[in-house]
């Protein structure tokens, strides 16, 4: 077996930290229960490029018990939990290739050797391995049978890239799924941000004035948290329904270059490009904290906020960098624009995990299910697979549901009845 990890010698802290997330993970726990003794993947090689995490971990050994032989590189160079991937090659037999804060040199050979294992189903959280795939490698697209993408950034692109003919494996939307985005995005997201700016900041959030850019899922669960902790919550967004909807919701909307005025947090959930920018910079007050929780480190621009500092001081606090600016006014920098909730918190707790990684482990079954004959398309999660998901989840909280009745079910599919 092969690997890249920073320590395999960090294996035993590593091990502790997957048990612990795995007692969260109950709907994954029956998959892996059905997977060991079906064996959907026998003789399927499957590599996954997701943030390095206990859940991961857990995901992982799941495909294995189905019989995949896994390797497993980092979605994003910040996120990668070293221990995890010690324990992973140590203890569970898996090839990892991911070492927190690698350079984009390593990040990208990483990916390559993902690639060059010539794996028959792929994973994704972002896109950059299927598009690796599809710049460098063209010709093993034809070879695998699908990937599933875990976020919106990567759905994104690949939608993108099935619009401009360019797509040439079939995909799965999972981060599209009910049983992903609402509870993953919004109450992952919206709780782990906030773990993430805490442990970088120690700040209190009670009687901040924070500015939430981007009222999707992600950005409604930051929010969300943000308010239960006392905060001032102002909501920047460029959907006017989405705009209303923060409105109604109780908080300030307001463009960005308003809420730069007064802001003390910044967050950015958006999954665009330069949303906090140089004229936001310029009327940010003094000791303003800005940080990204969005797939991809674009959305601030930190090349302009590096132009406009007269000084630069890295690391005055783990995940925090000083930017004095020409008039000595200093903004902090989290976790270098990179997903704070990953790179200075643990990702997202496992419970949420539980309903993601239990679809994206089923979608890779109903892939190889469904190989002959399956279009080169972005696919929806049908939605039985999210049904399934949702009630053991439910059935794991110890949850009952009513079940319609006949007659509820004839008058639901019936036009006859009015007033
Ligand atoms: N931190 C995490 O662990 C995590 C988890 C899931 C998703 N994500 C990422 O977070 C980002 C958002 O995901 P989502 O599911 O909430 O997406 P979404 O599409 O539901 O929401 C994005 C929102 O941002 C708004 N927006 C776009 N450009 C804007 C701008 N310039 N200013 C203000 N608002 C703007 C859009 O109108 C939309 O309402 C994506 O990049 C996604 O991949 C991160």
């Amino acid at each position: 077996m092969n690997y890249d990890i920073k320590d395999i010698n960090l294996a035993s802290e590593g091990k502790r930290r997957i048990e612990w997330a795995e007692r969260d993970m109950p709907v994954l726990g029956l998959i892996k229960e059905r997977f060991s003794k079906e064996k959907p993947f026998a003789g399927k090689r499957l590599s996954a490029c997701l943030h390095v995490t206990a859940e991961t971990a857990n995901l992982v050994k799941t495909l294995k018990a189905g019989g995949a032989e896994m390797c497993l590189v980092a979605s994003n160079p910040l996120s990668t939990q070293d221990d995890v991937a010690a324990s992973l090659v140590k203890d569970y037999g898996i090839s990892v290739y991911a070492i927190k804060s690698e350079d984009k040199d390593t990040y990208y050979s990483h990916i390559r050797t993902a690639i060059e294992i010539k794996p028959h189903i792929t994973m994704d959280d972002g896109a950059d391995l299927v598009s690796t795939i599809h710049f460098d490698y063209p010709e093993q697209a034809k070879t695998i049978l699908g990937s599933m993408e875990e976020t919106t950034t990567g759905v994104i692109r690949l939608r993108a890239m099935a619009k401009d003919g360019s797509l040439k494996i079939p995909v799965i939307a999972v981060n599209d799924a009910k049983t992903k985005n609402l509870f993953d995005n919004r109450y992952g997201t919206g709780q782990s941000t906030v773990d993430g700016i805490i442990r970088a900041t120690d700040i209190l959030l009670a009687g901040k004035n924070v500015v939430v850019a981007g009222y999707g899922w992600c950005g409604r669960g930051f929010a969300m948290r943000c308010k239960g902790m006392g905060s001032n919550v102002i909501v920047t967004e460029v959907d006017s329904v989405k705009a209303i909807e923060a409105a109604m919701d109780g908080y300030r909307v307001m463009p960005m270059i308003e809420a730069a005025k007064i802001g003390d947090l910044f967050c950015t959930l958006t999954g665009d490009i330069n949303v906090i920018r140089e004229e936001h910079f310029k009327v940010m007050k003094d000791g303003a904290i800005v940080a990204n929780s969005g797939h991809f480190n674009v959305e601030i621009d930190i090349q302009s906020l590096g132009k406009m500092a007269k000084e630069v001081r890295k690391g005055v606090r783990a995940s925090v960098d000083e930017y004095v600016l020409a008039d000595g006014r200093k903004v902090y920098l989290l976790a270098e624009g990179r997903l704070i909730n990953l790179a200075a918190a643990e990702g997202h707790p496992a419970s949420v995990m539980d309903m993601s990684f239990s679809t994206q482990s089923l979608m890779s079954e109903w892939v190889v299910k469904n190989q002959k004959g399956l279009e080169v398309k972005v696919h929806d999660v049908p939605g039985e697979v999210e049904d399934w998901v949702a009630r053991l989840k439910l059935q794991s909280m110890g949850m009952e549901i009513d079940e319609l009745t006949e007659e509820q079910k004839e008058y639901l599919s019936s036009w006859k009845i009015g007033t």
